[in-house]
C-alpha cells in the first residue's frame, strides 16, 4: 500500500523546505492538488487516502522538477486567476494574484452599464489572463488583446479556448496599440488596461532568481517612456469618461499618476494598494 495523501504532503513540503523553497506547504499542496484533482481543503478531507503507484511516480517527477527551479505554475503547466484555469508556459509570464485588483476594478467601473456593449483594450495581454477574465465577467464585451510578444499571443488564444470566450476576444500582434490602427476604434474604447513590463534593466538583480531565471525578459524589462507612451496613446482610443487602468511597481504609481494629471484631458485619478500596501494600481476618467 502506498502513502497517504497526507503522508505525501508532509514528504514533500519537508522537501520544499530543505531546499529553501518559499512556501513549501502551499507549494506542496497545489502540486498535490494538481496530481489528484482536488482542492486545498478536500486534501485534508481524504488524507487518509493512498496515491497509487502511478500518482506517486508523478508526485515524484514533478518534485524534481520543481527542484531544479522551475516556477511551480511552469512545472504544472497551469494556474488560476480571477477563479478561472490558464495554461501557462515559459511563452508568458505567470499571472500574478496583485493583478487580480486590476481585473475587478474595472469590473466595477462597468457595474451599472451590463447592458452596454463594451469594448475594452488589453495591453501587453501576456497569456491572456486580463482579457480574459474581462471577457467572461463582462459576457457583452468584446477585448482587443495586444502584445509584441507572438509567443504569448499564441499561449493567449489557447486560454480564450480554454475559457470558452475565444468569439470574443481579438488577438493583436504588435507594439501597445499601434495594431488598432486599423481597426477604425478611435474614440470608441470604453476601457484601457494594462499591466506592463514594470521593472528596469538595471534593476534586473533586484528579481528573485526564479523569476529573472524563467519568465520571459519581454514581460519584465521596460525601456523609459512607456508608461508615457501607453497614456498618449489611449488618449486617442478612449470615449469620453471612460477609464485607462494601469498596473504599476513598486514607487511608480505616483510617477504614473503626475504623468496622467500632467495631461489635462483627464479627470479623476485614483491610486489602488494591493493587500500588502503597496500603490498597485493608478485609474484615470477620461475628461
Ligand atoms: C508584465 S507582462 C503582463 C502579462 C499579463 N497581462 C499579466 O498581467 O500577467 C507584460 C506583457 O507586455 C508585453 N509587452 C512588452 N512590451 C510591449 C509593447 N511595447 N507592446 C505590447 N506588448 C508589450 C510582454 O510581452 C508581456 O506579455
Amino acid at each position: 500500500m502506498g502513502i497517504t495523501i497526507l503522508e505525501a504532503l508532509n514528504s514533500a513540503t519537508r522537501t520544499f523546505w530543505e531546499k529553501d523553497i518559499e512556501n513549501p506547504r502551499i507549494e506542496a499542496e497545489l502540486l498535490i492538488g494538481h496530481i489528484l484533482n482536488l482542492k486545498r481543503t478536500e486534501l485534508y478531507l481524504k488524507g487518509q487516502i493512498a496515491l497509487s503507484s502511478k500518482e506517486e511516480n508523478i508526485l515524484e517527477q514533478l518534485i524534481k522538477q520543481r527542484l531544479t527551479g522551475r516556477p511551480l505554475q511552469y512545472v504544472l503547466e497551469e494556474t488560476e486567476f480571477f477563479g478561472l484555469k490558464f495554461k501557462t508556459d515559459s511563452r508568458a509570464l505567470i499571472p500574478r494574484p496583485e493583478t487580480e485588483i486590476l481585473v475587478s476594478k474595472v469590473l466595477e467601473h462597468f457595474k451599472n452599464r451590463e447592458t452596454d456593449s463594451l469594448k475594452i483594450v488589453d495591453i501587453g495581454t501576456g497569456c491572456g489572463n486580463i482579457a480574459i477574465s474581462l471577457a467572461f465577467n463582462l459576457k457583452n464585451s468584446l477585448i482587443y488583446a495586444t502584445d509584441i510578444s507572438p509567443e504569448s499571443l499564441n499561449l493567449a488564444g489557447e486560454n480564450a479556448k480554454l475559457n470558452k470566450v475565444d468569439d470574443r476576444v481579438k488577438f493583436l500582434p504588435g507594439d501597445l496599440l499601434t495594431p488598432l490602427e486599423d481597426e477604425n476604434l478611435k474614440g470608441k474604447i470604453d476601457a484601457i488596461v494594462s499591466n506592463p513590463p514594470y521593472v528596469l534593466k538595471e534593476e534586473k538583480e533586484l528579481l528573485p532568481k526564479i523569476v529573472r531565471d524563467y519568465e520571459p525578459e519581454i514581460a519584465l524589462f521596460y525601456e523609459k517612456g512607456l508608461y508615457q507612451r501607453i497614456i498618449e496613446q489611449s488618449l486617442v482610443y478612449l470615449k469620453k469618461e471612460d477609464l485607462l487602468a494601469l498596473e504599476t511597481g513598486y514607487n511608480q504609481a505616483q510617477k504614473v499618476k503626475d504623468i496622467i494629471e500632467t495631461k489635462d484631458n483627464f479627470v479623476s485619478t485614483e491610486i489602488i494598494k494591493d493587500l500588502a500596501g503597496i500603490e498597485r494600481v493608478v485609474l484615470a476618467i477620461k475628461r
